[in-house]
């Protein structure tokens, strides 16, 4: 796919940029991820298969193998699938992977997770796991690329074309795609019930039109605070549990098209030294957990929220709606429909797609283009 950058609006598909349509394709590349996934007794089938089922049925141990975005995609993907699984499953900056001399065998399936499928910092740590026998599972958003071909199995993302370089819709395609292998090896090893796999799988399939609600319903209230925030010269983002990865990929957002400077760290991590960072009116970013029945992750993060509060930063939420406690303390709230815990980075995410997104543009910044970046890393 060859990208034609001074492409005309109809291109553009009638935004003002590629980040733009692809932030607004984020609905449809989880739906299309999902398409044509199941076979026909309704079973979770991958799209490429070079071993046997067998294979697939020993596996103790994953090892999801990334970079950037892609890799905090497979950091929420451990949640939902060692819970499903129960097996482990480790998440390796994969320019770090084959350094520190992994331990690799035949049971090992390692998980290379690309949009671009050309990341030679993967497609290196790709080779090194099959060297030492390891099963290779790509889950890529382009049909034939290198990752996929030199993978024993294949699981396409279908958010189609990603043109602008900061990634937006491939990263929930591959999350959707990485549930989908959880979901595959469960079915495979008898982990859980069939009516229990088609429960999941009902909520993802909901999952798009909760997406387009966030898109219909928050744009406004995040632009607005794009502007007020405008001038802010840091932001801390911070998450628990599946909202942990979150933040990171928020912070990444505005670290590479706003050039700002963002830590992004597990919310837990505060007190052990990065509440020293807060400052008077220092926005500090929380992914709120759903509040389901006094949830105690939603407690936790709420504490957070009152430390830094008390120390005068600047509060933005993204929360489930009709969270009262978030409202009584957050300057600022992207809400987000209620959904499954594990289903709630499909959403979390948008908003701080769009506000990385605004405060680029309101600097004047070209947000398909950054400076210093490519669409693919194909050198190590
Ligand atoms: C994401 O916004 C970045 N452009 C970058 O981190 C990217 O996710 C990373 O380089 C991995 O690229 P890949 O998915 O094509 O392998």
């Amino acid at each position: 796919y060859t990208v034609d950058w001074d492409a005309s609006a109809a291109e553009k598909g009638g935004w003002d940029s590629f980040m733009d349509k692809e932030i607004h394709e984020d609905p449809a590349a989880v739906q299309r991820t999902l398409l044509g996934r199941f076979d026909k007794n309704g079973d979770v089938a991958l799209d490429e298969v070079r071993i046997d089922e067998h294979d697939f049925k020993v596996i103790d141990k994953i090892i999801v193998i990334a970079c950037g975005t892609a890799a905090y995609a497979g950091m929420v993907a451990k949640y939902a699938i060692e819970h499903w699984v129960r097996i482990p499953v480790e998440v390796e900056l994969a320019h770090e992977f084959r350094y520190r001399d992994p331990i690799l065998t035949p049971r090992t399936l390692v998980v290379a997770i690309s949009q671009s499928g050309e990341t030679m910092d993967t497609l290196m740590a790709l080779r090194h796991a099959r060297e030492q026998g390891s099963k290779v599972l790509a889950i890529c958003n382009t049909q034939g690329a290198s990752i996929p071909r030199e993978s024993d199995a294949v699981l396409y993302t279908h958010a189609g074309p990603e043109v602008a370089v900061a990634s937006t819709k491939a990263f929930v395609a591959q999350i959707t795609a990485a549930y989908l292998l959880g979901l595959y090896l469960a079915q495979v090893k008898g982990a859980m019930f069939r009516d229990e796999i088609r429960h999941i799988l009902d909520s993802l399939k909901d999952m798009p039109r909760k997406i387009q609600w966030v898109l219909d319903t928050q744009t406004k209230t995040i632009h607005k605070a794009a502007e007020r925030m405008l001038n802010a010269q840091s932001f801390l983002f911070l998450g628990r549990h599946v909202g942990y990865p979150v933040a990171l990929e928020g912070a990444l957002k505005l670290k590479e098209i706003a050039y700002t400077f963002t830590e992004g760290f597990a919310a837990g991590e505060l007190k052990h030294g990065p509440i020293a960072l807060v400052d008077e009116g220092e926005p500090v970013v929380f992914i709120v957990p759903p509040e389901r029945g006094r949830d105690v992750l939603h407690a936790k993060v709420l504490s957070g929220i009152e430390e830094v509060k008390a120390r005068g930063a600047f509060i933005i939420a993204v929360a489930e709606k009709g969270d009262k406690d978030v409202e009584r303390y957050a300057d600022v709230v992207f809400w987000r429909p209620a959904c499954p815990t594990l289903m709630s980075p499909l959403v979390d995410v948008v908003p701080l797609q769009l506000f990385a997104m605004d405060m680029a543009k309101l600097k004047g910044y070209d947000v398909d283009k950054p400076r210093n970046l490519a669409k693919s890393v194909t050198v190590e």
